[in-house]
């Protein structure tokens, strides 16, 4: 069955990366979750999809520049069209964990140390991971490949899957030659046949960010292993239990 990941949680309909839409995508019954990585001025592991903080807090400037008690200040639903009466926080991947201890969601770990090379970004996260004893729960993903292959040597028992947002030749080849057991892949740049083929050479595919109903039924169909979606209640319905 493909598994239905909620992207940033459930980013259609709550502030993204936040705890709100991590819970929200757990009511709707999503498979999982998937978030963003950044680390603070003071090493810490935040839940964030920007470099900066301006577009999704009442805040401004870079995630590297502050402290996490000063990122913790900032209202993290600020921007969004639907009203919240509580503030909502920037959460840590710490803070998801302990909320994951009581649940049994999946989650992929987006490391988005592609624009910025966050020095131990990936030490840090494989500490926290092995501390609660994650590993099965865990997909680690990245635009910055280099990255992946790095987990794989730290972690071998983490699966990777690369992010990439073009067609590319023989995708499972690629994904064999960085030690990943997957891909993540823009919706766009797999057709029929190159999802088939991948599945047939063992390698998992999940697709982001699929939000159309007719997208979604595609994915579906072809027995995808997941796909990456903003709308987690809308895609668990369509699919079925
Ligand atoms: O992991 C899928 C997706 O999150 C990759 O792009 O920009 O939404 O983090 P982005
Ligand atoms: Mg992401």
């Amino acid at each position: 069955m493909t598994l239905v990941i909620a992207h940033r949680g459930s980013a259609g309909t709550h502030p993204e990366n936040t705890m709100e839409a991590f819970i929200a995508a757990k009511e709707f019954g999503a498979d999982g979750i998937e978030l963003d990585v950044h680390l603070t001025l003071d090493g810490k592991i935040a839940v964030i999809h920007d470099s900066t903080v301006d577009r999704t807090t009442n805040g401004t400037g870079s995630v590297k520049d502050f402290t996490l008690s000063e990122l913790k200040e900032l209202k993290a639903n600020y921007h969004y069209k639907h009203f919240f009466k509580q503030a909502s926080r920037v959460p840590t991947l710490l803070e998801v964990f302990e909320w994951m201890a009581g649940n049994k969601l999946i989650c992929n770990i987006e490391l988005k140390n592609n624009e910025i090379p966050y020095e131990g970004l990936e030490e840090k996260v494989i500490a926290l991971i092995k501390k609660f004893r994650y590993e099965k729960r865990i997909l680690i993903s990245s635009f910055n490949h280099y990255s992946l292959v790095y987990v794989r040597k730290l972690c071998p028992e983490l699966e990777t899957a690369p992010l990439y947002k073009d067609i590319i030749y023989k995708p499972w080849e690629y994904a064999k030659s960085i030690n990943s057991s997957g891909i993540h892949p823009k919706f766009t740049a797999v057709s029929d046949t190159i999802i088939k083929a991948t599945l047939d050479n063992g390698i998992a595919v999940r697709p982001y960010t699929v939000n159309k109903e007719r997208e979604m039924k595609r994915l579906f169909q072809l027995n995808c292993s997941a796909i990456i979606t903003d709308y987690p209640e809308k895609a668990v319905k369509l699919r079925g239990k």
